[in-house]
């Protein structure tokens, strides 16, 4: 079978943005709010408008590419994913799937192709976690998942209005309120594994049924900051050991015989004040537990906050837990699922059914419209470091797939 899309241009334009927000030492760094982040949009933009689609910015500033369709009343097609990074991230998570969106819409449009319904790509708003501590922002915008009017004074750690960070890239927090989902027919995301799954079994697509439940909780251990010399190890009450506990208690309770597939993860910690000489007073750290098993997530969120709590007490450390987030393990539509299916199947890939290890936009979209995910192959299944990587064939072939994915969805 021929491509009907171009290979050339999707890695062009992967490589293009890889430059986006570049660490020194490789990696790119490229957070909701940051310059590297309005760098990256002023592209897409320039993209969109070159690939000859209609641009617009919503109030959650999420960029869209629209291709207008010849049936008045016909609902949205969308597909897209985000352009933002995690610090020192990679070039694909994220970015692969609006670039390989984006182609797919270019070539219809180059084509002449006479959509009934409206094509869109889309290019969430900071959907991994930044300096306002709010990951799918854009998506829980759109859906109705996050309020506006709760976040009108909301600010970055640094004290950032995120409503003026929203207004620089062309969004209006106090308009989310009026944005509809209902828009939408059916919505797909393409995005890389960033798990080892396909890669193992040497298949370059997969299609996803259900994504990953994830619970993240901010944790504050106050004990007393003391001089390290003439504190007897009697008398010290030091955060830092505190938290070494609270690190050793998370990964015994995930040790623990688990019936179904779950992590967790401390990933962010500060420790004050942060002196060679001086016994730790306080640490501020993140917990996140993910699961596929909504009950099993629950219950092992409260029995991490059970143990750290007793560990504390016996460690005579004060400790603060705030949620900052809850969300519930995601199954996404059947219809789509075998869509995605039907359209590898025809271009001679036999796409396993997986879960989603990893949280996305997606999501929050699949509560509110028909929503499906493809999978290409990550390589050795690095994600969210600078190795992250996915093969120029795998990424065609599943621009490829989306492509007939979406005209089925078009003509149904
Ligand atoms: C995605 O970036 C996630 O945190 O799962
Ligand atoms: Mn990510
Ligand atoms: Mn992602
Ligand atoms: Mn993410």
């Amino acid at each position: 079978m021929t491509s009907p899309i171009s290979s050339e241009r999707l890695m062009q334009r992967i490589v293009e943005f890889a430059a986006i927000g570049r660490d020194p030492g490789g990696g790119i760094t490229r957070p909701f709010g940051s310059d590297a982040d309005f760098e990256a949009r002023t592209a897409f933009h320039r993209e969109v408008i070159e690939a000859g689609l209609e641009y617009q910015v919503d109030a959650a500033g999420n960029q869209w590419g629209r291709m207008p369709g010849h049936e008045a009343s016909a609902k949205t097609i969308a597909a897209g994913s985000h352009l933002d990074t995690v610090p020192h991230g990679g070039a694909y998570d994220g970015a692969a799937g609006v670039l390989m969106s984006l182609e797919v819409l270019q070539s219809l449009a180059a084509r002449g192709y006479r959509n009934r319904h409206p094509l869109a790509v889309v290019a969430f708003t900071g959907e991994e976690p930044n300096p306002f501590g709010l990951s799918t922002l854009g998506s829980r915008l759109y859906t109705g998942r996050l309020g506006s009017a709760q976040l009108m004074t909301h600010t970055s750690d640094n004290g950032r209005l995120l409503t003026e960070a929203l207004r620089r890239v062309g969004g209006d927090l106090a308009n989310c309120d009026s944005l509809d989902p209902d828009e939408i027919g059916a919505f797909i995301e393409p995005h890389i594994e960033q798990s080892g799954r396909l890669d193992a079994a040497d298949l370059p697509i997969g299609v996803v049924d259900r994504i990953t439940g994830i619970y993240r909780d901010h944790i504050t251990l106050t004990g007393e900051q003391n001089h390290a010399g003439t504190t007897v190890l009697a008398h010290r009450r030091d955060a830092l050991h505190a938290f070494s506990h609270a690190v050793l208690a998370l990964n015994a309770l995930l040790r623990e015989p688990w019936p179904h597939w779950m992590v967790g993860t401390v990933g962010q910690v500060h420790v004050y004040p942060n002196a060679v000489n001086i016994v730790p007073s306080q640490v501020v750290f993140t917990v996140e537990i993910r699961s596929t098993d909504v009950d099993q997530l629950q219950h092992a969120a409260e029995r991490y906050r059970q143990r750290l709590e007793q560990a504390m007490t016996s460690l005579s450390i004060a400790v603060t837990i705030r949620n900052i987030l809850n969300q519930a393990p995601q199954p996404l539509s059947a219809d789509l699922q075998r869509i995605l299916v039907n359209a590898a199947q025809s271009r001679g890939v036999a796409p396993p059914i997986l879960n989603s290890w990893a949280g996305h936009d997606a999501t929050h979209m699949a509560r509110r419209v028909p929503t499906g995910m493809l999978f290409i192959r990550s390589l050795a299944g690095k994600s969210h470091c600078p190795d992250e990587a996915s093969r120029a064939p795998d990424l065609a072939m599943g621009a490829e797939i989306l492509h007939d994915a979406l005209i089925a969805l078009d003509q149904t």
